[in-house]
C-alpha cells in the first residue's frame, strides 16, 4: 500500500528534515556531554516557512532522548504565568520529591534563591518561577538530567515577560542549573528584539539563521519521502519538482504533497503527476503565505514591490524608483519598511530580492487579475 508521507503544513516534523545536520548535531552534542555550555541558550531565526519551528521541536527531541524534561510554549501573553502555574507544577508532581500540595496556589515559598526584592509586581509568578525552576533541576541533578524550556514565536512575546525570563536564566547560570533556553521567531523581529535592552539574555543566546535549504537536499527529501511512501518517481520529473520547491523547506512539503495527490495510482510518478502537483503547491503557497503577507501593506508597498516583479532576478534599487517615477530617497523608505517586515531582503550592493519564492509571480498574477476586475468594473 502506498502512501502520501508529505506534510504540508506549519509546524509539522516533516517525515525527512534535511539540510540540517550540523543544526542537529550541535544539539544532540549539547545534550550529551555538556561540555560545551554555549548550546543552552539557542536562538532560531528565519523567514516564514523556512522551518524555524521544526527545528525547534528537533532541540526538544534531542533534549528528550538525553533523559530532559522539555516545556514548549508558544510566546503570547502570560507564558510566565502558564509556566508556574500550568507546566511546571505538572512536572514537579511527577519528579520532585516531595508531595505537592500548593503548586496552583501562587504561594509557594521563594525556596532556595530568594524572593530578590525589587521584582515587578505585575508578574507575581515569578518567585514562584524561580523557586520552581531551582526545585526541579534539583530533582534532576543526582541523574545528569535537566529542564529545557522552548518559546516558539518569540517575536510576539512582551518584552516586559522576556525580560523576567532572561533574568530567571541568568540566576540559573549563575546557580550552574541545568536549564537550557531555545526560543523561535521571524527574523526581522527579532534583530528588532536584539537591540532592545530588555533582552539582553536574548543577545548572548547561540543564534541560527534558519534559511533555505539546497537542491541536492531537495531531492533528497522529496525522493527518500516518496520512496518510504512506498512509490518511485522518474529522474526528469524529480528534477523538475526539485527545481520547483526552490530550496524553501514548506514548498518541499507542498510540491511533494500534491505531486502524489495527482499521480496516477500505480507506476511510477511521472512529470504530468509533478507539473499538476506543482500548480496546486504554488496556488496554495499564495493562499497560505504570499496573501496573509502582503494583505496589510499598503498601496505604495505594493508598487514597490510590483516595480519588483518586473525582474526575474534581483532588483536594483535605482532602477525600481524609476519605474515607480519616484526619488532614490522615497523609494528607499519603503525599502526599508519591506526589509523590516521580510518581505524583502538586501542582495549585494543596490539590489533587493523577494524572502519568499514565487512572489513575484502571485503578485504579477494578482495584478493582472486586479486590472481585469477593475476593467470589467468600468464596462459594467
Ligand atoms: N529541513 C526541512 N526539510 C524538509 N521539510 C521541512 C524542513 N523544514 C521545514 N520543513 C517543512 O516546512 C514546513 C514549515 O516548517 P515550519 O513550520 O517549521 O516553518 P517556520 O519557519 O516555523 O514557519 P513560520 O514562520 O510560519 O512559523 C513544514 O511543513 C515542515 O514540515
Ligand atoms: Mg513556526
Amino acid at each position: 500500500m502506498s502512501s502520501n508521507l508529505f506534510r504540508p503544513s506549519f509546524g509539522t516534523y516533516p517525515h525527512v528534515l534535511v539540510g540540517r545536520d550540523a543544526l542537529l548535531d550541535e544539539f544532540e552534542d549539547t545534550f550529551d556531554g555538556l561540555l560545551d555550555l554555549t548550546g543552552l541558550t539557542v536562538l532560531l531565526s528565519g523567514q516564514r516557512g523556512m522551518g524555524k519551528t521544526v527545528l525547534l521541536d528537533a532541540y526538544a527531541r534531542a533534549a528528550r532522548s538525553a533523559g530532559w524534561l522539555v516545556i514548549s510554549d508558544a510566546s503570547s501573553d502570560g507564558l510566565l504565568d502558564r509556566l508556574s502555574r500550568d507546566h511546571l507544577p505538572r512536572l514537579l508532581q511527577v519528579h520532585a520529591e516531595q508531595p505537592r500540595t500548593k503548586l496552583t496556589s501562587g504561594s509557594v515559598s521563594p525556596g532556595p534563591v530568594g524572593a530578590g526584592g525589587g521584582w515587578d509586581e505585575r508578574y507575581p509568578a515569578e518567585s514562584t518561577l524561580r523557586s520552581q525552576i531551582a526545585e526541579l533541576t534539583d530533582a534532576l541533578r543526582p541523574s545528569g538530567r535537566g529542564l529545557v524550556i522552548t518559546v516558539d514565536e518569540i517575536q510576539s512575546a512582551a518584552l516586559e515577560e522576556l525580560h523576567k525570563l532572561g533574568e530567571i536564566l541568568q540566576y540559573a547560570r549563575r546557580e550552574d542549573r541545568m536549564l537550557a533556553f531555545a526560543g523561535a521567531g521571524l527574523s526581522t523581529p527579532i534583530e528588532e528584539l536584539l537591540d532592545h535592552p530588555g533582552a539582553t539574555f536574548l543577545r548572548r543566546a547561540e543564534h541560527h539563521t534558519i534559511g533555505p535549504v539546497s537542491r541536492p537536499d531537495v531531492r533528497t527529501a522529496l525522493a527518500q519521502t516518496i520512496a518510504d511512501g512506498h512509490r518511485e518517481i522518474d529522474v526528469h520529473a524529480l528534477d523538475r519538482a526539485a527545481d520547483a520547491a526552490a530550496g524553501y523547506p514548506f514548498m518541499i512539503q507542498l510540491v511533494g504533497y500534491y505531486t502524489l495527490k495527482n499521480a496516477a495510482p500505480t507506476g511510477p510518478v511521472d512529470a504530468a503527476a509533478v507539473d499538476a502537483g506543482i500548480t496546486a503547491a504554488r496556488r496554495r503557497l499564495g493562499r497560505l503565505v504570499h496573501a496573509t503577507a502582503l494583505r496589510p501593506l499598503s498601496d505604495v508597498d505594493r508598487t514597490y514591490l510590483l516595480a519588483m516583479a518586473q525582474d526575474d532576478r534581483p532588483s536594483r534599487t535605482g532602477e525600481i524608483a524609476k519605474r515607480m517615477g519616484v526619488t532614490a530617497q522615497y523609494a528607499g523608505e519603503y525599502r526599508r519598511r519591506l526589509i523590516r517586515d521580510g518581505i524583502i531582503e538586501p542582495a549585494g550592493h543596490g539590489k533587493v530580492r523577494f524572502t519568499i519564492p514565487y512572489t513575484a509571480d502571485h503578485l504579477r498574477e494578482h495584478a493582472a487579475h486586479d486590472a481585469l476586475e477593475d476593467l470589467a468594473d468600468e464596462t459594467s
